[in-house]
């Protein structure tokens, strides 16, 4: 499936994300979404695509990841008129939950999804802010295809190409709004 994102994604995006050196470690570049959040034409207008992209693909749902891709995969599932599922930090959930280890540009974390969040055959697209070495969207996209959905694909604002998270998605389609290399 070809998907296409509007020319102006890519500056929206340009525009409302800081960068913030030596944090959350030294050498480390961390990508702040805080400003898009905080203007509402360009947190709209992102919102808009995103929800226009789980619409080509059919989603029956959106997942966010914990924490930043709640805060964009929420409002797009809601436009879209699909379901939201958060796939979650681990210990936050009641069990029966499925969960992944992955290791993280900076650390290691792991995600969990509620087993009964998750309904089979369902066409699922993975929502984030940044895809960077792509341990975390491809963790998420491991509990939702265990989980029996169908991952229609990862939606991300932010590709840090040089990183090649996206080799590590497989073959699941991987669109981002800007990629940065
Ligand atoms: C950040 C970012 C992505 C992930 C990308 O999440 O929001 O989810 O790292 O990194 P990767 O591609 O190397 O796995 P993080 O868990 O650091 O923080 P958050 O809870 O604020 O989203
Ligand atoms: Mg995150």
């Amino acid at each position: 499936m070809r998907l296409s994102v509007p020319g102006h994604a890519s500056a929206l995006v340009l525009a409302g994300f800081r960068d913030v050196p030596d944090f959350p470690e030294p050498g480390v570049v961390f990508k702040d979404i805080t400003p898009l959040l905080a203007d509402p034409v360009a947190f709209g207008a992102v919102t808009a695509v995103l929800a226009d992209l789980a619409a080509a693909t059919g989603a029956d749902a959106v997942a966010g990841i914990e924490a930043r891709g709640f805060m964009l995969a929420a409002p797009a599932a809601e436009r879209a008129g699909a379901g939201f599922w958060p796939v979650r930090k681990a210990g936050k959930l009641p069990p029966p939950v499925l969960r992944r280890d992955y290791d993280l540009e900076y650390g290691s974390a792991s995600l969990e999804l509620a087993a009964s969040a998750v309904r089979p055959g369902a066409r699922v697209l993975v929502v984030d802010d940044v895809l960077a070495t792509g341990g975390t969207a491809r963790a998420a996209c491991e509990l939702l295809e265990e989980g029996g959905a169908e991952v229609v694909g990862l939606v991300v604002l932010l590709e840090l190409a040089f990183l090649s998270g996206r080799a590590r998605l497989g073959d699941r389609p991987v669109v981002a709004l800007h990629v940065q290399d």
